[in-house]
Order: C-alpha cells, then sequence, then structure tokens
C-alpha cells in the first residue's frame, strides 16, 4: 500500500481546535500516513479572550454577519497535490470562523478545487448551521466535501453557554470556590475527547489508506464520548 498524503489546514482562537488536533494527528500518523499541518495566522492578532462583556458582544455581532478576519499566505506546499484535506475550525455565530472564511474567499478554489475535503468542527453545542454553510462554500470552490468530525463541548447546558461566554469576557468561571464552578469545571473540550480524537485520527488514516469512500459518516457527529452527556 502506497503512503497517503494528507493536509490539515486550522484556525484556533482558543486552542481547542489545537488541542484536538494534536491527538487527531497523532492518530493519523500512527496509521501510517503522511501529515502536513498548516495553522492559519490572521493578518491582525486575535487575542483570547476578547475581554469584555462588551467587546465580545460586538465580536459576537460581528460574526454572525460574517465578518472576515484577513490570514497571512498559507505555505505553498498546503497548493500541492493531496489525497486528502482536513479544514478545521470553530463555530463563531453559527458561521465558520471569520479566518477560515477569509482564507475560502482567496485561496478556496485553488486549494480545494477536485480534492475530498472534511470539515473538522469544534463548538459549544451548536455546529449545523457552520457545517451546512461550510459545505455549501467548499462545493462552490469545487471539493467533494466528506462526512465532517464535529466535537462540542461536554459540558451541560445551560452552564457551557454562560462558561464560554464568560470564558470570552475574561472571566474565570471555572475557578474559585464559586458556587457555579460546581456545573462549569472546565471550558472547552474534555482530556477524554482528545484521547478519542486519537483514535479516530487512526480509523480515518486506515481507511484512507485503504482507499475506502468517506462520504457516509465514520463516526457519529457531534462525536460522544463515553459518560458524557453532549448533544
Ligand atoms: C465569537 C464567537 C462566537 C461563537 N459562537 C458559537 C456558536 O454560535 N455556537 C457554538 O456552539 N459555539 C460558539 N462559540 C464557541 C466556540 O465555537 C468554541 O469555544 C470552540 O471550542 C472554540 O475552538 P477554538 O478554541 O479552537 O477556537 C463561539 C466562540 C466565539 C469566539
Amino acid at each position: 500500500m502506497s503512503t497517503k498524503r494528507i493536509l490539515i489546514i486550522s484556525y484556533s482562537f482558543s486552542s481547542q481546535i489545537r488541542n484536538l488536533l494534536n491527538g487527531l494527528v497523532d492518530g493519523l500518523e500512527k496509521s501510517g500516513v503522511e501529515v502536513f499541518w498548516e495553522q492559519l495566522n490572521p493578518v491582525v492578532e486575535l487575542r483570547f479572550p476578547i475581554g469584555t462583556i462588551n467587546a465580545t458582544l460586538i465580536m459576537m455581532m460581528q460574526t454572525f454577519l460574517r465578518k472576515r478576519y484577513p490570514v497571512h499566505p498559507v505555505n505553498q506546499r498546503c497548493f500541492a497535490q493531496w489525497d486528502f484535506i482536513i479544514l478545521a475550525g470553530p463555530t463563531w455565530s453559527y458561521n465558520p470562523s471569520g479566518p477560515v472564511l477569509s482564507l475560502l474567499d482567496r485561496d478556496g478554489k485553488a486549494l480545494f478545487a477536485g480534492k475530498t475535503v472534511l470539515p473538522f468542527i469544534s463548538c459549544r453545542g451548536y455546529w449545523r448551521v457552520h457545517y451546512y454553510g461550510l459545505k455549501g462554500l467548499l462545493k462552490r470552490c469545487g471539493a467533494i466535501v466528506a462526512a465532517p468530525i464535529v466535537f462540542s463541548h461536554p459540558t451541560p447546558e445551560p452552564w457551557r453557554t454562560i462558561g464560554v461566554f464568560l470564558k470570552l469576557a475574561g472571566k474565570v468561571p471555572e475557578a474559585g470556590s464559586s458556587w457555579f464552578r460546581r456545573f462549569y469545571p472546565k471550558y472547552g473540550h474534555s482530556r477524554l475527547q482528545v484521547e478519542d480524537c486519537r483514535k479516530i485520527g487512526f480509523e480515518l488514516g486506515k481507511n484512507i489508506m485503504e482507499g475506502n469512500p468517506l462520504d457516509r459518516p465514520l463516526f457519529p457527529f457531534p462525536v460522544r464520548s463515553e459518560g458524557m452527556d453532549e448533544s
């Protein structure tokens, strides 16, 4: 079996995608595929946390309107021939994140036309509009869209919505001895989910190596980690 080459292009604002992809890349490489990982770099640096409630509300409104966040040029290697591409990023106000939208505007056709692209999504809990929107944009670039991999934060509602908002606004809701901490012990994904990502990476890599069709989901989406309440 000849080695398959996989390109991952990602954007991560608060390190959640990056943590998951560390696991995924590990699993992929163990399956025998070759991986090149390109991380998008916004031209104007975006700092996490946003810092204030007002600035968070403004960013949410702007991203709801699909504001673009221009990114630096990607490595020339991204435009080479790849057997499979993973495009990874967070959900921002029901949409793909601004840096990913900006990349699609500028390089979408050159990068993705004729390639099989798998959307990889990290979100607090609501990913559907993001996924269907991104699928449409990728198809317009000429991509063949594989079934997505979606991870949502494992903390139950309403705590994760409140927790994510507070975290973005610069508070630390999971710290100290506040009553809120009992319901919201951690921002973002769990260690178990990163572990799951490693297994998913291995399984995905094996299927790519074997040349299996990937238009049907190999994994349920969102991915359900054992013992966790995820919707
Ligand atoms: C401006 C903004 C808007 C967001 N909107 C949503 C949303 O509509 N739905 C959702 O489930 N998560 C939303 N989130 C949460 C992120 O998708 C989630 O925290 C994700 O895990 C972040 O991944 P990252 O750290 O790799 O950027 C939003 C985050 C930001 C910064």
